[in-house]
Formats: structure tokens, sequence, C-alpha cells
């Protein structure tokens, strides 16, 4: 998978050289990219930002250095005999929220390449001017303001490139982890069976798996419950076997014209 970013900070990137996504790297499974927008500034200052138009605090990106800088990351992608344009995501408070199908989503494409705004964002038409040379999406870690682009697109790509074959050991693991089938993870244990007088729950030590299981799917039912109760009222409920619909009913949560909802 190529990845591009286009950055004011590529220092801001340097984590993704470690790790689980550096070992990817080395490993060829991906090859990420990460461009200096001020490279494309004409000015003496350098200058990527400016005062909103129409007023307001804080500044906006420019959009003169971003034309030459995406068409350079296409231009260059292409070169490398990368076949369609990349898919451009922009971080933003304002965009898509990021899940996991998303995620699975993007995982499945040959060549991402990201937009990292700072300040209060970029300007609009480089969006509009983009989007007629390739897909563009604004993506939103969650509903909460961060800083800069630069952060979420460490998220991001650590969330992608964990799904991609080879780069996770075991890939059973991608399969039992929260949000993979719209629930949260069971809590997990490990040795020594007794820590400051805890025990941990007797039935992970019985090796009847059959129960494990079980137990695992209610602990995951229950802590959806409590602490996503929303990610339980999207459930298709079409994924539910009737035990997992009797023990909903004991947390007085029950199936209703085709939806899940606490009564
Ligand atoms: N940039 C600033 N805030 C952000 C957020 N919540 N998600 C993605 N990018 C952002």
């Amino acid at each position: 998978m190529r990845l591009d970013v286009v950055t004011i900070f590529p220092e801001y990137l340097a984590p993704l050289d470690l790790s689980l996504i550096g070992r990817a790297r080395a490993a060829g499974l991906v090859d990420l990219r990460v461009h200096d927008l001020r490279e494309h500034t004409t000015d003496r200052h350098r200058t990527v930002d400016d005062a909103p138009l129409g007023g307001g605090a804080g500044m906006v990106m420019r959009p003169e250095p971003w034309g030459p800088a995406l068409a350079e990351v296409v231009r260059a992608g292409r070169a490398d005999g990368l076949a369609g344009p990349p898919h451009l995501l922009v971080p933003s408070p304002a965009g898509q929220p990021l899940t996991q199908q998303v995620v699975h989503e993007l995982a499945a494409q040959p060549w991402l390449a990201f937009a990292c705004g700072r300040y209060e964002g970029v300007d609009e038409r480089v969006l509009e001017e983009a989007a007629e040379a390739m897909p563009v999406t604004p993506v939103s870690l969650g509903d909460y303001v961060l800083n800069g682009g630069e952060v979420a697109v460490l998220a991001i790509v650590e969330a992608v490139v964990r799904l991609l074959p080879g780069v996770v050991g075991n890939p059973a693991s991608l399969v039992e982890e929260s949000h993979a089938d719209g629930l949260l993870e069971a809590p997990v244990y490990t040795r020594p069976a007794v820590w400051q007088g805890r025990e941990v729950p007797e039935v992970l030590l019985s090796g009847h798996h059959a129960r494990i299981a079980r137990w695992r799917r209610e602990q995951s039912l229950a802590r959806t419950a409590r602490r996503r109760p929303d990610l339980l009222a999207a459930l298709d409920p079409a994924v539910l076997d009737a035990a997992d619909v009797a023990f909903l009913a004991t947390l007085g949560w029950h199936v209703h014209g085709g939806r899940l909802s606490r009564r």
C-alpha cells in the first residue's frame, strides 16, 4: 500500500518508523512518504496560512501551496507505477467519523494520501479542486478538536496498516478485537492467576472452550450495554443467537421491530 502525507510538520510523523508500522515499512508492505507543504510555497517567508475571510478567530491554510503539493504526490505515485489517483483523506473535526468499518474500506485501497490541516483548517477550495482529480473524504477521529491533522494521520495509518495482510502476526487477533463485530471486546487476563489477592474469573482456567466462549460473549454484550449503548442500539439483531437474546433480556435489552432497545 502506498501512503503519502502532506504536512507542515514532517517530524510529527516520525513515530511511523517505529514498532509494527515501522516493521511493515521495512518489510515493504507499506511505502509511506511524508512531504513538506512548505516546499511548495513561493514567498520569502514560506507562508502557509492567513486570516479567515469574513472574519473570525484563528488562521486558515492558504490554498496556493496545496495545488502543487498534491499534484506532486500524484505525479510521483504515477511515476512509481501506481494506476489510479490516491484517495485523499483530510483529517478534520468536521469530517465523517472514522469507524472500524471505514478503516477496513481504507485498508482495501492501494493508495491513500493525507492532507494535514493546521489552525482552523484548509481553504475549502483545496478540497473542491482535489475532488476533480481524486476521491476526497474529510475524516474525524471523534467529537473533540486537535491542533491539526498530524495526530489524526498517525491514528488512521496505524488503524489501517495493522489490517494489511502480514502486518499483525496472528490474524485471529483482528477477528476477536473490539469493534470487529460491532461490540466491545470482553475483559482480558493473563498470569498470574492471583495478583494482589485478585483472582481471574475461574471459567478462564477451566479449559472448557464452549463455556469460555459463552462467558466472553456475555461480558462483551454487558460491557457494550454499559459503556456504549449506542453500539448496541445500532446492532443488527440477526447477529445474536437465542442465548444472546436471553442474556440481553436480563440487562433490560429487548429486540423490538428489528432493533435492540432498552425498555
Ligand atoms: N483535526 C482537528 N481535530 C480533528 C479531529 N477530531 N479529527 C481529525 N482531525 C482533526
